[in-house]
């Protein structure tokens, strides 16, 4: 039997930031609000467009995994922020890395990454695919009405990357759980798609909207059905769990989680303050930062949980292998950004904060 296993990682973070303090220059906020009710201190703002930061990703992953572009069998980039839709930025990002496979992205929203590994391991597994790359990439704070303070503070912008290699030792994606929920379609939304009137001005004016509070609670519960779904078909201990590493979408619904699982607090990866929530591209992002920071170790188990809007959810049970440094490094970076995170909103919160 093969299995899928994570051999390279990679993120790419513009280096822009808005912290709370910058936020509150021009909406009614203040870090006091921000923080203790959301974890978050800043988020990054990206000076490119999506398709760039998953690019950079993908690079450091490649290397990471000491493999080339033309290695791949697949790309998969989750992403509900495309610089284009036509064509997907899957085939951006592989034009940028030489490689020649199959190549497309997927909508799940913040649920995407886990998707996008749900099916690279499958891929694996059933023997289609040696190598795939998956990818969460998002630019969310172009969908951002900055004038809303209830979702201005909460976004960010980021990618992080894996690759999957074949092995057939029992290591990898040992399982995984994907669900939607379609009831909740009209609680957390983004009105932007052909379904505008091209020819209305007010068009323009998309923007992230919802109904926090209960996405607080069905997040929770969400999150919490599918990892109990897959810790039980894996027949994994709850004790053998080394470290959840949860979606980032409010520190006080990853406290809330791991308490109802009866897991230890400091099991939990949590890097909300750094980046906010930036969808698609947290999970992959909070991998790479919990083996920065040599938490993760050879052979341990990570239980990994999403949930996004559609309501898609998401779980993986993770057994990392004998390797948690990368074979090498790339030398990919973005363009410098001489603008200040202030700056490059500037323009839009002129146009929202000024209606
Ligand atoms: N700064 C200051 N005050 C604010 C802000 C802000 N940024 N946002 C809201 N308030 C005010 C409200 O206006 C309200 O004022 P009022 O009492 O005078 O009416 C008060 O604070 C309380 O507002 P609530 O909405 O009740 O605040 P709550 O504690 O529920 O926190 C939050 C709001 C942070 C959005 C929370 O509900 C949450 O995190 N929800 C889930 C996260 C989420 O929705 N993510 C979206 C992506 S989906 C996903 O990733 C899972």
């Amino acid at each position: 039997m093969q299995y899928a296993t994570i051999t390279g990682w990679g993120k790419c973070v513009p280096p822009a930031t808005l912290t709370n303090d910058d936020l509150s220059t021009f909406i009614e906020t203040s870090d006091e609000w921000i923080k203790p009710r959301t974890g978050i201190s800043q988020r990054h703002i990206s000076h490119v467009n999506t398709s760039e930061l998953a690019s950079v990703a993908a690079q450091r992953a490649l290397a990471a995994a000491g493999i080339e572009g033309s290695d791949l069998d697949m790309i998969i980039l989750a992403t509900a922020t495309p610089d284009t839709l036509i064509p997907n930025i899957a085939s951006t990002v592989q034009a940028n890395i030489g490689a020649s496979c199959a190549a497309f992205d997927i909508n799940a929203a913040c649920s995407g990454f886990l998707y996008g590994l749900g099916l690279g391991s499958s891929q694996i597994q059933s023997g289609q695919c040696k190598k795939v790359l998956v990818i969460g990439a998002e630019r969310l704070s172009f969908f951002l009405d900055w004038s809303r303070r209830e979702t201005a503070v909460l976004f960010g912008d980021g990618a992080g990357a894996v690759v999957l290699e074949a092995t057939d030792e029992a290591i990898g994606v040992l399982g995984y759980e994907l669900n939607n929920d379609p009831a909740g379609r009209d609680i957390l939304k983004a009105g932007f798609g052909t379904a505008m009137d091209r020819f209305e001005a007010s068009s323009l004016d998309f923007y992230i909207e919802f109904n926090g509070q209960e996405i607080f609670k069905r997040a929770i519960a969400g999150m919490g059905k599918l990892s109990t779904k897959v810790i039980e078909k894996c027949a994994i201990d709850k004790d053998d769990i080394d470290w959840v590493i949860p979606h980032q979408a409010n520190e006080r619904i990853i406290d809330t989680l791991i308490s109802r699982m009866k897991i230890p607090k400091e099991k939990a990866v949590v890097n909300i303050a750094n980046y906010g929530n930036t969808s698609a591209a947290t999970i992959p992002i909070a991998i790479c930062d919990a083996l920065e920071q040599g938490k993760i170790q050879p052979n341990q188990t990570i239980l990994s949980c999403a949930f996004g809007a559609g309501f898609t959810s998401a779980a993986a049970l993770i057994k990392w292998g004998d390797r948690v440094t990368p074979i090498n490094t790339s030398d990919a970076e973005l363009p410098p950004c001489d603008k200040t995170g202030i700056e490059l909103v500037s323009r839009a919160v002129n146009h929202f904060c000024n209606k």
